[in-house]
């Protein structure tokens, strides 16, 4: 499975139980125990409770700490790792980026040097020592979810929405609530917030503990409201993303103050909803969520009914069972001759590819003359199909893909055991199968794994040749490439012209995502993004990670093991894949199943593969800063009615309607 997705917490069900009904326990009592008595006290009746967020990070503070445990647990991830495209780059990133640099080894040194010393206090301390660096990546396919940090979100139950009068004038932030009165004969009643615990509210905002790992800051203020795309991107119509504000897996305070422009304050309290609790005290909690099988079975929050309709959009005239993939022609101011194709994922491919080819002749067919592409909440999927999506826009344009993978000795090993595979070999280690890849041209091979491997120092990371997958042996029925290998090319001619399509964002687009913008930006596709800071000036379009290929390690340590039991296999055999000498090191140096590792591993990802664009083959993608070609803000409108943001993205981008002042041919647009 690859993981081309933005990580987001999930969203945990509110209940009746009001957290200050919740007696005061004296701090000397396991806080774990605590809320162990409150289910016991409402007789496991209710399906879930909410508690005080205090209580819950009180538990979290009362689990135990290992040193032993905890110092291995960083030695055996230190190897996943090293898979990291672009650590070097990362510690001395190019003036273009815009986060702060970050020391990703360096960092586990500490991290493994504390624990061994016994310098943590609890299990949670140490993962979210862990997390933090996770997160200082800012690469959303750079993740990791450690034992303590599955059972509690802290949810503040206010959400937010940042909105502007107009879409060109400054947004304002408001509760969510007040904002929908703004509607109302009770507009007048109603005032922004202006401050947050003291502090201005969009500062505050910018501020807020990161939960998310995004490399563009508009992107980040973004997620901290609510959306009707990313709640769909990420339940379907199941659930409701209420934005990182409302709900954060770090640690927010225990209350938040909010200050009216109408200078009146309310107070609201962070609180935890748990669904079950069977655990009597914290050294329980801790043996049931971190001691490898001793996991007890809690039920997973995943499991969601589905519900009708997606939320915010209005009924597509085509889409797929997941609404992923929709299009629709709207009849609204603006959008008479427009054609808009919603794609908050190509997964699964060939649904993806039906519709979207589906849309594009209905359009044409309906002599619609623009298109809008909205790829708002899209945190990646299927890289294949991000290509076959452009190439059903532009059949006629051959796909330039270009990437390297970071070259360092335990991947060596692996590329050895697999270089007899062959260039079709359907398996997500594609990238180390030399048969399998080729230069960008898609004409020249490599003429042994060595070949591939290289290393080239670039950025000073010793990184492989610069190659992608063989286009015409990957494209198959399954995971289609329009007009690449065994697929026919259908459509075989570009239907609408590049000036006639427009993207629409919110940055979220990420992963697969951003190789879709990519291939469409080389042919003078525009872009237009939503929301940001308050602020005037440019957004990027792209704001998630530009890496071309993430990996879960849960994937990557069985598939590893399986390659070693093959050499295993064949050392007896008269040609050997690898010899003992190498198998021994593999044994210290190939990162081994989660399974595995000394404490519960749920699962973690790093980023395989650095995209390259054609004029740099040395500048991964994430590193580059690009702005889209116009920028608007949210109104409420844009919020609850997603059609709304397509008549405002068809307005400025096709018939002349304003931009935010400065967002116009900025830094890495396309007339910059
Ligand atoms: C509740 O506990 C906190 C410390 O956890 C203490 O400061 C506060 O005074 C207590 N309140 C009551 C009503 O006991
Ligand atoms: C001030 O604004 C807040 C937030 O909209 C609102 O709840 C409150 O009723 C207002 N107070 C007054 C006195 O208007
Ligand atoms: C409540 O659940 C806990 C653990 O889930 C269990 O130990 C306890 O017996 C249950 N109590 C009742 C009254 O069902
Ligand atoms: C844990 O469970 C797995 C599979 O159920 C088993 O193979 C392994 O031996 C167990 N380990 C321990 C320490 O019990
Ligand atoms: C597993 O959990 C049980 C019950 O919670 C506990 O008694 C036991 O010690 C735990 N085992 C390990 C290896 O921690
Ligand atoms: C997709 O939307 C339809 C309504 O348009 C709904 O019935 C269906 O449940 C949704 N599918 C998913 C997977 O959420
Ligand atoms: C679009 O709306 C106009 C005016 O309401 C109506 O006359 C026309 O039939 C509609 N077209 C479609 C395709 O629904
Ligand atoms: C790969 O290609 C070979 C020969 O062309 C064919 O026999 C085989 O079925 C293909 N394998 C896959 C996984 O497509
Ligand atoms: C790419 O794959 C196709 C289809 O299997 C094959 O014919 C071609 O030789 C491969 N190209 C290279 C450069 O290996
Ligand atoms: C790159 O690899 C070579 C060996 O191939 C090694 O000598 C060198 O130290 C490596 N450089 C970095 C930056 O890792
Ligand atoms: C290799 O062959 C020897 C002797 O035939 C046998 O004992 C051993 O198990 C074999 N090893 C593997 C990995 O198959
Ligand atoms: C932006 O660039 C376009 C294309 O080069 C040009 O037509 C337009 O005048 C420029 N706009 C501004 C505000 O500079």
């Amino acid at each position: 499975m690859r993981t081309g997705q933005v990580f987001l917490p999930l969203v945990g069900m509110f209940t009746a139980i009001q957290a200050s009904i919740i007696p005061n326990h004296s701090r000397q009592n396991d806080h774990c125990a605590q809320i162990y008595q409150l289910f016991v006290q409402h007789g496991n009746e209710s399906e879930s409770l909410t508690i005080p967020g205090t209580l819950a990070l009180n538990c979290l503070q009362d689990l135990p700490f290992e040193p032993k445990r905890a110092s291995s647990f960083v030695k055996e991830y230190r190897k996943y790792v090293q898979f990291e495209s672009d650590i070097e780059i990362l510690k001395n990133p190019p003036s273009s980026y815009q986060m702060p640099p970050t020391d990703l080894l360096g960092g586990l040194d500490k991290i493994e040097r504390k624990a061994a010393a016994g310098e943590y206090t609890s299990q949670y301390e140490f993962d979210m020592d862990l997390k933090l660096l996770s997160v200082s990546t800012y690469q959303s396919h750079f993740t990791l979810t450690l034992c303590s940090m599955s059972l509690f979100i802290f949810e503040n139950p206010v959400p937010l929405v940042s909105i502007s009068s107009d879409g060109i004038s400054l947004p304002e932030v408001y509760t969510k609530e007040d904002a929908v009165q703004l509607k109302t004969s009770k507009k007048g009643l109603v005032s922004p917030i202006k401050t947050i615990n003291g502090q201005s509210v969009a500062d505050y905002i910018q501020h807020l503990p990161m939960v998310h790992s995004c490399q563009d800051w508009d992107t980040l203020y973004n997620l901290n409201f609510p959306s009707n795309p990313v709640s769909i991107a990420l339940y379907g119509a199941a659930g409701e993303w209420p934005g990182a504000f409302s709900e954060n897996n770090q640690w927010p305070g225990a209350f938040h103050t909010l200050g009216f422009a109408n200078g009146s304050t309310t107070t609201v309290e962070t609180v935890v909803s748990v669904q079950a609790f069977p655990y009597r005290n914290s050294k329980e909690m801790y043996s049931g969520l971190c001691i490898p099988n001793n996991s007890s079975s809690l039920a997973s929050t995943e499991d969601e009914t589905l519900s009708p309709s997606p939320s915010g959009y209005p009924k597509p005239f085509i889409g797929s069972e997941s609404n992923y993939t929709m299009g629709f022609f709207p009849n609204t101011s603006h959008l008479e001759d427009v054609g808009v194709l919603a794609v908050l994922s190509n997964d699964p491919p060939v649904a993806a590819n039906d519709i979207a080819r589906e849309f594009v002749k209905q359009a044409s067919i309906h002599g619609k003359k623009k298109i809008l592409i909205d790829l708002s909440g899209n945190g990646g999927g299927d890289p294949p199909a991000a290509k076959n999506l452009f190439r059903i826009f532009f059949p006629e344009i051959d796909v330039y893909a270009a990437t390297r993978f970071r070259s360092n000795e335990a991947v060596d090993l692996i590329g050895q055991a697999v270089r007899r595979f062959p260039n079709n070999a359907t398996n997500d280690l594609r990238p180390f199968i030399y048969k399998g890849e080729v230069h960008p041209d898609q004409i020249h091979g490599f003429s042994s794994w060595k070949d591939l491997y290289g290393p080239h120092e670039i950025l000073g990371v010793n990184s492989s040749s610069l190659s992608s997958s063989n286009l015409s042996a990957t494209s198959i029925p399954d995971d289609p490439i329009n007009g690449y290998g065994a697929v026919p090319a259908n459509p075989s001619k570009a239907l609408f012209a590049a000036k006639d399509i427009v993207m629409i964002t919110d940055g979220v687009c990420a992963s697969a995502c951003s190789i879709f913008a990519a291939l469409m930006k080389q042919q003078g596709v525009r872009t237009i993004v939503f929301g940001g800071r308050p602020q005037n000036g440019p957004m990027q379009g792209v704001g998630g990670t530009r890496g071309a290929l993430g990996l879960s390690l849960s994937v990557y340590g069985e598939l590893f093991a399986g390659y070693k039991e093959a050499a295993e296999k064949s050392l007896n055999t008269s040609t050997p894949l690898l010899t003992k000498e190498q198998l021994a090191r593999w044994d210290q140096i190939v990162p081994r199943p989660l399974s595995e590792f000394p404490l519960v591993f749920p699962n973690g990802a790093t980023n395989l593969l650095n995209n390259y664009g054609p004029s740099d083959s040395e500048t991964p993608l994430q590193f580059l800063y690009e702005a889209a070609e116009c920028r608007r803000f949210f109104t409420l409108d844009n919020y609850i009615d997603q059609e709304t943001v397509w008549s405002s993205a068809a307005d400025a981008m096709f018939d002349g309607g304003a931009c935010v002042p400065g967002s116009t041919n900025a830094t890495g647009s396309l007339f910059a």
